[in-house]
């Protein structure tokens, strides 16, 4: 069955025309062009597909996405800012937090919305690795994926983050 769905897609208001049992995941690849949302595992164990909806990190597969009527979902693709990568994205370049790059969109909303979350609070390696367990990298970089986290958490801390 055939459904429009509306709701906010990376700051902006957007109407999709979806089936009534299709994933997040695959409305936002096949129908929002998001296509840093990587499909993987497709049963919530790799994390691959990671967004945040309302603020929250959720895997997309496990999402229908007729649920997020009138909500608000953002990919990797939202934090670009006027072509500028986002200060997450550069922090995990700049510490070589990205091998293939397969889990990075995934790692980097996860990251997004823990650093968000701690505040002022400066995040142990103990915390990070928690947070950061449901997304698998099979390249393994998770040393460097731990440093990414850290100089971007430096980063909002001296007041550049959106
Ligand atoms: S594709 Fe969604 S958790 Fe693996
Ligand atoms: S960078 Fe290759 S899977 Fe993580």
């Amino acid at each position: 069955m055939k459904m429009p769905l509306t709701f906010m897609l990376n700051n902006q208001q957007t109407t999709l025309e979806i089936d009534a049992r299709q994933t997040l995941l695959e409305v936002l690849r096949n129908q929002g062009g998001m296509t840093s949302v990587h499909r993987s595992c497709e049963e919530g164990e790799c994390g691959a597909c990671t967004v945040l909806l309302n603020d929250e990190p959720v895997n997309a597969c496990l999402v229908l996405a007729a649920s997020v009527q009138g909500a608000s979902v953002l990919t990797s693709e939202g934090l670009v800012k006027n072509g500028k990568p986002h200060p997450l994205m550069k922090a995990f370049t700049d510490e070589l937090g990205i091998q293939c790059g397969f889990c990075t969109p995934g790692m980097l909303m996860n990251a997004y919305a823990l650093i968000n979350r701690a505040g002022d609070n400066l995040l142990t390696d103990q915390v990070i690795r928690k947070t950061l367990e449901g997304n698998l990298c099979r390249c393994t970089g998770y040393v460097n994926i731990i440093k990414s986290v850290h100089t971007a958490q430096k980063a909002k801390l001296a007041g550049e983050w959106w």
